[in-house]
């Protein structure tokens, strides 16, 4: 047989082989984009040391009850049930699909007695109705899903009216310039890349419009994996509103800073905070 031919039937039959070899996933197809936002952005065992710290320190008693709005996943709220023998949680989030991996994923994964004190409720925070609990979290800055001040008022006389007597709320906030900037920034976590996108920002109404993507190795992409429409509120609109919804108090509670200037996870009591370009804080409002 000339030497000509037979390479091309070898070659052929090589290309057949390879044709014939199902592709390797791409690695943003076989991700789950709940679990990747869970890994990169959240971080529920701080917000529940956190509220748990800090509920002891204000009221001088152990809270037990913690409602979690805008729970997605309700990680923090199982983190919290999971956290002592007698805490109980209540999630609240109104999109069933990320409540349903919540459930099959954080809440199956939990000890059976820690499991019997979460109550996961597809419900509106605006309009749900749930008995009064020693702590409400809103974080990861969901409640600026609310653009405006009636509705956002109307959301924090619900949460006070919603609170025990000696309740607290906790919510998260961000700030400086660099929250007014069209911006991206990248932060590398295990096995993939977050990309927080400020995609557009009006200076008028404080609208913006942000994206997370996700990026892997194999240099797949998982664009818009979560995408949210919110309103940038600044310290003094939050705080004249909690007060006006009949709050007594506001804390505000700043990060630190590590050697390089990056937010260091631990935060502190202020009366005053720092004139960062971007700034992480907590407030807590005391009923
Ligand atoms: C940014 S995620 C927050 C996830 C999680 N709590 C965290 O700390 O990262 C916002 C969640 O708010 C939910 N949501 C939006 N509007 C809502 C509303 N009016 N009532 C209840 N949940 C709402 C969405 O379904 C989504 O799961």
């Amino acid at each position: 047989m000339p030497t000509a031919t037979k390479k091309h039937s070898e070659s052929k039959r090589r290309q057949k082989k390879r044709g014939d070899r199902p592709k390797k996933p791409k690695m943003a197809d076989t991700a789950d984009r709940h679990d990747l936002y869970q890994r990169s952005v959240q971080c529920v065992e701080d917000e529940v040391a956190f509220i748990d710290e800090r509920f002891r320190e204000i009221r001088g008693r152990e809270a037990r009850s913690v409602r979690e709005d805008f729970c997605g996943t309700a990680a923090m709220a199982c983190a919290w049930a999971a956290h002592a023998p007698n805490a109980t949680a209540v999630g609240v989030d109104i999109d069933p699909e990320v409540l349903a991996w919540g459930r099959a994923h954080n809440l199956a994964a939990l000890p059976e007695d820690a499991r019997g004190r979460v109550t996961l409720i597809e419900g509106d925070v605006l309009t749900v109705q749930t008995e009064p609990v020693d702590a409400i979290a809103a974080m990861n800055f969901s409640y600026w899903l609310f653009m405006d001040r009636p509705t956002l008022l109307a959301y924090f006389r619900s949460l006070r009216a919603a609170l025990k007597p000696d309740g607290l709320l906790f919510l998260d906030a961000y700030g400086g310039y660099e929250a007014h900037q069209v911006i991206e920034e990248e932060r590398d976590c295990e096995g993939f890349t977050y990309i927080w996108d400020q995609a557009d920002f009006d200076p008028i109404t404080h609208r913006m419009q942000c994206y997370i993507h996700f990026h892997f190795p194999d240099k797949s992409k998982m664009e818009r994996a979560f995408s949210y429409v919110w309103r940038l509120w600044s310290l003094p609109e939050l705080k004249e509103l909690l007060l006006e919804a009949g709050f007594t108090e506001v804390q505000f509670w700043w990060e630190g800073a590590d050697e390089d200037g990056d937010g260091n996870g631990v935060f502190e009591r202020v009366e005053r905070g720092d004139a960062d370009a971007g700034w992480i804080c907590y407030l807590i409002a005391a009923v």
